[in-house]
């Protein structure tokens, strides 16, 4: 096979009739009879599949035997104008070569719809099927915007540590790691695990938050930002949790609240505009998808399409208010007076579930929300406090279908006060000296976010699970592949 092998989207793109080439990829379907045999052949470059047709009385038998769904094929061939509806170009195979066979008997994908429960307990299948291509698609086309959108604006990209030895988000809902014998461990005198032996000398953990460190970045290199896993282990079985995630954290030296909303309002905006202009035909496939998928709800259960939707996130400026302000409407919302929320609204200082944050960006605004200035109790030790001594500069951003898909602040950037919070808090401050030189030397104004990178391909692609966004998902109990 001597023909230069050109990838299907090249192909479908140029459309160049009469170019003799090479395809390589996988058989998604095969129909015809003796005399001709149309094969789908799709390589991952597009959602589009290559029909290639094959006279088979040519071919010997065994070979055209073997092109069954899943195999692995090579084809040599000329592409001409296609006769046959759906397609405007083919290619009429010359030689073909059979690269790994899948016994169809045994090959679990078959031309035809399978469940997205299905298709996770077979994750390692996924790829090979149209949704699963697509959202892995359109994930790179977001992780290449974001990259970009930082690099045009001068943030650095800094990596931080997974292995860490703090607990940023003060949670305490982290996993440990350690080499220690888990049968007999050493012990301390008084009876606990001494993790002085341990591999580094100390409790450590995976990262929950890249952002400490980050803020020590930005009060240096000025603007950065984090891309990386975080891990968390809470026991949250939702369509909207993972145990292990990504997410993209920039730090600013300089910005307060306002500058920081601007920016992760420029950002989103951006970064959906990015998937507009560079993914329309996985969009399009992913739209449809969707239709289908909700074909039996009634009309005003069903979300918008989904193309339209990210227009419309585009078009209009994300709705600001504040935790009061919000806690005020949903009070005398009528979920609430009808006390259809799960947890009903009685007075200010409560966390907001996610029905409150749907309800605020799906019934009353109709658009994106960012959400500021909550009760300091339910926030990081971090958080900036504001004046009246019971909120802090924080800001959430809520999505239709998503509820948060960011959580930031501005930062306490006054020694005392961070300080005097880390003790109420019992945020341990001697493990935290590294950090509190930050506050010690040069402090300054400065603000970040963190977006979870699997809520927004979720919003993005219109997939109703966040397990189904991610190659392979980690979640409790799930540590499948
Ligand atoms: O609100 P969070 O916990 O904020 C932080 O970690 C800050 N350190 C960010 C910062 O200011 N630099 O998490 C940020 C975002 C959430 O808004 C959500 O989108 C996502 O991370 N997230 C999760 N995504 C998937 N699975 C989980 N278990 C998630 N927990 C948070
Ligand atoms: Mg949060």
């Amino acid at each position: 096979m001597e023909q230069k092998r050109i990838k299907i989207k090249e192909i479908l793109n140029s459309k160049e009739i009469g170019a003799e080439v090479n395809v390589k990829g996988w058989v998604r379907n095969k129909r015809g009879n003796k005399q001709v045999n149309f094969v789908a052949l799709n390589d991952g470059s597009t959602i589009n599949n290559l029909q290639v047709v094959v006279d088979v009385p040519n071919f010997d038998e065994e070979i055209i035997k073997k092109i069954t769904v899943g195999a692995a094929v090579s084809f040599n061939g000329k592409l001409v104008e296609s006769q046959g509806a759906g397609q405007t170009i083919e290619l009429t195979a010359t030689e073909v070569e059979v690269l790994g066979t899948a016994d169809p008997e045994k090959y679990p994908l078959q031309p035809k719809k399978h469940s997205l429960e299905f298709l996770r307990e077979n994750a390692h299948l996924r790829f090979r099927t149209n949704t699963f291509s697509a959202v892995f698609r359109v994930r790179h086309a977001l992780a290449f915007a974001i990259h970009e959108f930082f690099n045009k604006k001068g943030f650095y990209y800094m990596h931080t540590p997974l292995i860490t030895g703090s607990d940023a988000e003060g949670a305490g809902e982290m996993f440990r790691v350690t080499t220690l014998d888990p049968v007999n461990p050493p012990m301390t005198e008084d009876g606990k695990v001494d993790y002085k032996k341990d591999f580094f000398g100390k409790e450590t953990n995976l990262t929950v938050s890249g952002q400490l460190e980050g803020e020590l970045g930005a009060m240096a290199l000025g603007e950065i930002y984090t891309f990386g896993p975080t891990f968390r282990a809470e026991n949250s079985n939702t369509t909207r949790h993972l145990s292990e995630f990504w997410m993209i954290e920039p730090e600013m030296a300089f910005y307060d609240i306002k500058d920081n909303m601007d920016l992760v309002e420029e950002f989103l905006k951006y970064l959906i505009k990015y998937a507009l202009d560079n993914c329309m035909d996985d969009l399009k496939f992913l739209s449809k998808r969707l239709q289908d998928e909700e074909k039996g709800k009634k009309a005003d259960e069903k979300s918008m399409e989904l193309i339209e939707k990210l227009n419309f996130v585009l078009d209009n400026d994300f709705e600001r208010l504040t935790y009061t302000e919000a806690i005020d409407i949903l009070r005398n919302s009528k979920p609430n007076k009808k006390k259809k929320f799960q947890y009903l609204i009685e007075g200010w200082g409560a966390d907001l579930q996610s029905e409150h944050e749907r309800y605020l960006v799906e019934k009353k605004f109709k658009k994106p929300v960012i959400l500021t200035d909550y009760p300091m109790d339910i926030k990081a030790f971090y958080m900036k406090q504001n004046p009246d001594g019971k909120t802090v500069a924080a800001m959430d951003v809520l999505f239709p279908g998503i509820g948060e898909i960011v959580g930031g602040s501005q930062r306490e950037e006054d020694y005392d006060k961070l300080v005097r919070r880390m003790a109420e808090m019992e945020v341990p401050a001697e493990e935290m000296d590294w950090y509190l030189d930050t506050r010690r030397f040069g402090s300054a104004t400065h603000s970040g976010f963190g977006l979870g990178f699997e809520r927004l391909i979720l919003f993005v692609t219109g997939m109703g699970n966040i397990r189904d966004v991610i190659p392979f998902p980690r979640a409790p109990k799930t540590a499948e592949f």
